[in-house]
């Protein structure tokens, strides 16, 4: 990585203006990983200790929220040992470096949150806050009311048995039906192997909602950031 000059990361840390923190650095009152630099033209990276005067410092960094309508097709990691296509390839024009807040399967769409703010993203996928995800999925067959129960109540999956959950019928088309299911935890492929368990296999699956965030209308491959009250939407009970 190429790295910034030492000045304009020390002006980024909103230490002093960029001529000042040269003045900084050949007053000999910069360390960059525990050696004094007094000479301009050093370059620092992300994981580089910088203190001044002895007291560490670090840029300020503007926290991002922003939802994106993730087509099927896409992986949440950011690089793929496949080589699939990422979400972040569909985030452009960002000025920070976003993760996403939990995962998507590569064959689910819907609602997916990606931020730089890490005590976010663990709020937001650690059960303990149960913040509910709510799905529409298309199922194989039609399930009858003692699966529906089994599912709500809780099922053995791979000696985990799962929280209370929510499980609706919308509609029926043919052999299959739309159905709404909510859950508060996010284990991998966690509604695919509960509709799975009770004999009605996923054949296509969307999130719509993170706590009462729903997708609204954003379009499929589509982006926007988030405002405050996006956000607290998100952690409503
Ligand atoms: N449950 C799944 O099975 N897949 C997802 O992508 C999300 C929840």
């Amino acid at each position: 990585m190429p790295g910034i000059r030492l000045q304009k990361y020390l002006a980024d840390c909103g230490i002093a203006s960029r001529r000042k923190a040269e003045l900084l650095i050949t007053q000999g009152r910069v360390k960059l990983n525990n050696q004094t630099v007094d000479k301009l033209g050093v370059k620092v990276n992300e994981n580089d200790l910088v203190e001044v005067d002895g007291k560490p410092v670090s840029p300020k960094r503007e926290l991002v929220y922003i939802m994106l309508n993730k087509p099927e097709g896409y992986v949440t990691t950011v690089r793929d040992q496949f080589g699939r296509k990422s979400v972040n390839d569909l985030v452009k024009g960002v000025d920070a470096r976003l993760y996403p807040a939990g995962r998507l399967d590569h064959d689910t769409s819907g609602l997916l949150i990606l931020t730089n703010d890490g005590d976010f993203a663990y709020r937001l996928t650690h059960p303990r806050h149960e913040v509910k995800k709510t799905y529409h999925a298309q199922v194989s067959g039609i399930p009858c009311e003692n699966e529906i129960d089994n599912f709500q109540k809780g099922l053995d999956i791979e000696g985990y048995r799962t929280a209370p959950a929510k499980f609706r019928i919308l509609k029926r088309k043919g052999r299959t039906a739309f159905v709404e299911i909510i859950i508060h935890e996010g284990k991998n492929r966690q509604v695919r192997k509960m509709c799975e368990k009770i004999g009605h296999p996923v054949i296509t699956l969307k999130r719509v909602a993170i706590g009462n965030l729903r997708i609204g209308k954003l379009p499929c491959g589509k982006w926007r950031f988030l405002n405050k009250e996006d956000i607290s939407k998100i952690f409503e009970k």
